[in-house]
């Protein structure tokens, strides 16, 4: 069984499963009678640790929910989500909001930034808000590797998109949770300001040992993944693992053909 596997944490002491957040069963509905909407249907998947998964599928197909649903960010109708040990959809508000707050990162299509901080204070400001001093080698070590060192003292206006989008890289990854969720993070961005916060996403798990989920309907910010699992219609359909923009493409082209023979 998965579960029983175990690999260091990153930070040093203990061990954590290698799968850092599961969905068992998870049904998500919306309103009710005729208007019933199933956006999740069932849906079982283990998002490993240490590993960058990338969802893609058709608009409506369910991605937006089922991230929001691992991350605690919405309620399940019937299911459990679990983040490695702690199963989230037993929680009450409150250790939910505290969980979120202490154990993930998100990084959104709109950078979320505030305005009047600078690069660092907004790196740091999840941390200021929860009372937690960051530390200050790690703190070096992420703005390194999204590569912001020169660019701490600039306000979001004073940044270019691809450079905001990286603050909020290492505002995710600042407080080290156990796992990022980013709803296309690159949507925002021209390409090569999206392949630049790609190449750091994909640097932070190679380096840092982050896990991180993202949502994304392009073949080119999916193949930087590991995997990529395939949504339709509120359920897994597929997955790749290790894929090139191409053969991502090519199976783009497939669900479409099979969508409209169906
Ligand atoms: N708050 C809501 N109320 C009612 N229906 C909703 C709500 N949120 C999502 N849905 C429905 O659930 C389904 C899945 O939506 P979701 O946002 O997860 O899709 P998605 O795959 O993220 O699409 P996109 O690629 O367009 O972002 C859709 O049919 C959508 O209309
Ligand atoms: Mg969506």
């Amino acid at each position: 069984m998965t579960s029983a596997v175990t690999i260091p944490r990153h930070g040093g002491t203990g061990a954590r499963t290698a799968v850092a957040a599961r969905a068992r069963q998870v049904v998500k509905a919306y309103g009710a009678g005729e208007t019933r909407v199933v956006a999740l249907d069932h849906v079982d998947v283990d998002i490993l640790r240490g590993q960058f998964t990338a969802i893609m599928g058709p608009s409506g197909s369910g991605k937006s929910t089922l991230m929001h649903c691992l991350a605690g960010l919405d309620t399940v109708t019937s299911g459990q989500i679990f983040l490695d040990d702690t199963e989230i959809t037993k929680l009450k508000d409150k250790k939910l909001t505290q969980l979120r707050r202490d154990r993930v990162g998100f990084i959104f299509q709109a950078f979320n930034l505030l305005p009047t901080l600078n690069a660092i204070e907004n790196i740091t400001l999840p941390m200021d808000i929860a009372g937690r001093k960051p530390d200050r080698e790690w703190l070096e070590r992420v703005v390194d590797t999204v590569g912001l060192a020169g660019r701490l003292k600039h306000r979001p206006s004073q940044l270019s998109g691809g450079q905001q989008q990286r603050v909020a890289v290492a505002r995710a990854l600042a407080a080290r949770p156990e796992i990022i969720f980013g709803d296309e993070p690159t949507g925002n961005l021209d390409s090569r300001a999206g392949a630049e916060v790609l190449g750091f996403l994909r640097r932070s798990v190679d380096e840092l040992g982050q896990t991180i989920v993202m949502v994304t309907h392009d073949p080119v910010a999916a193949s930087y993944a590991d995997r990529v699992l395939y949504l339709a219609d509120g359920r897994i359909v597929d997955e790749m693992h290790a894929p090139t923009a191409e053969q991502v493409l090519d199976r783009m082209k497939d669900f479409d053909a099979r969508g409209r023979t169906a």
